[in-house]
């Protein structure tokens, strides 16, 4: 079976029609390369109930592998993804945001102001991942390689660890 993805891209513009979802579209692009099945896409503003309502039916009903989401992890006032992603969580997986961000401060220094959470709910890997497309490049090439063998481990699965 293939992994199945679900993708959230959180821009207050992006909702209002104001910019193009370039992000969105390239965690698609990416997540293809990588043979993940993507089976869910919404576009919502930074507003908390929207970020809950979405984070809730990509894990709890449709019961998406990983749910990438993109944007709304910086320091601006309307920044609220880590937040809702945390209040969801099953439990904290610290180590994909630290490897996200390591790997970022080779590109930029701006990689240590994305707030960026990851974790488990449920069956759902949920990761956050900064707003821009550049970034959104840089952090997958660094976490892409792992996520099988995560959603293997979240599934249940027993095997010595090689
Ligand atoms: N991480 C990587 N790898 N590359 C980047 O260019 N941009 C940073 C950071 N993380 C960046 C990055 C910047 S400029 C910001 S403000 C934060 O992510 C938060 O971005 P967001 O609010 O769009 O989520």
């Amino acid at each position: 079976m293939p992994i199945s993805a679900g993708i959230l891209t959180i821009s207050d513009r992006g909702a209002a029609g104001q910019r193009i979802d370039e992000s969105g579209e390239l965690i698609r692009q990416i997540a293809g390369q990588h043979a993940f099945r993507v089976a869910g896409y919404k576009l919502v503003p930074d507003e908390k109930k929207d970020i809950k309502r979405a984070l809730l039916h990509f894990s709890d009903e449709l019961g998406l592998d990983v749910i990438f989401t993109t944007g709304g992890t910086g320091l601006s006032p309307r920044d609220v993804t880590p937040e809702v992603t945390a209040a969801l969580l099953d439990k904290p997986v610290p180590g994909i945001a630290e490897a996200m961000r390591l790997a970022g401060l080779k590109y930029t220094p701006y990689a240590m102001l994305s707030r960026a959470v990851c974790g488990i709910r449920g069956r759902s890997l949920i990761l956050n991942l900064p707003g821009s497309p550049k970034a959104v490049a840089e952090c997958l090439e660094a976490v892409m390689p792992t996520l099988p063998h995560a959603v293997l481990k979240i599934k249940g699965d027993m095997s010595e660890c090689a």
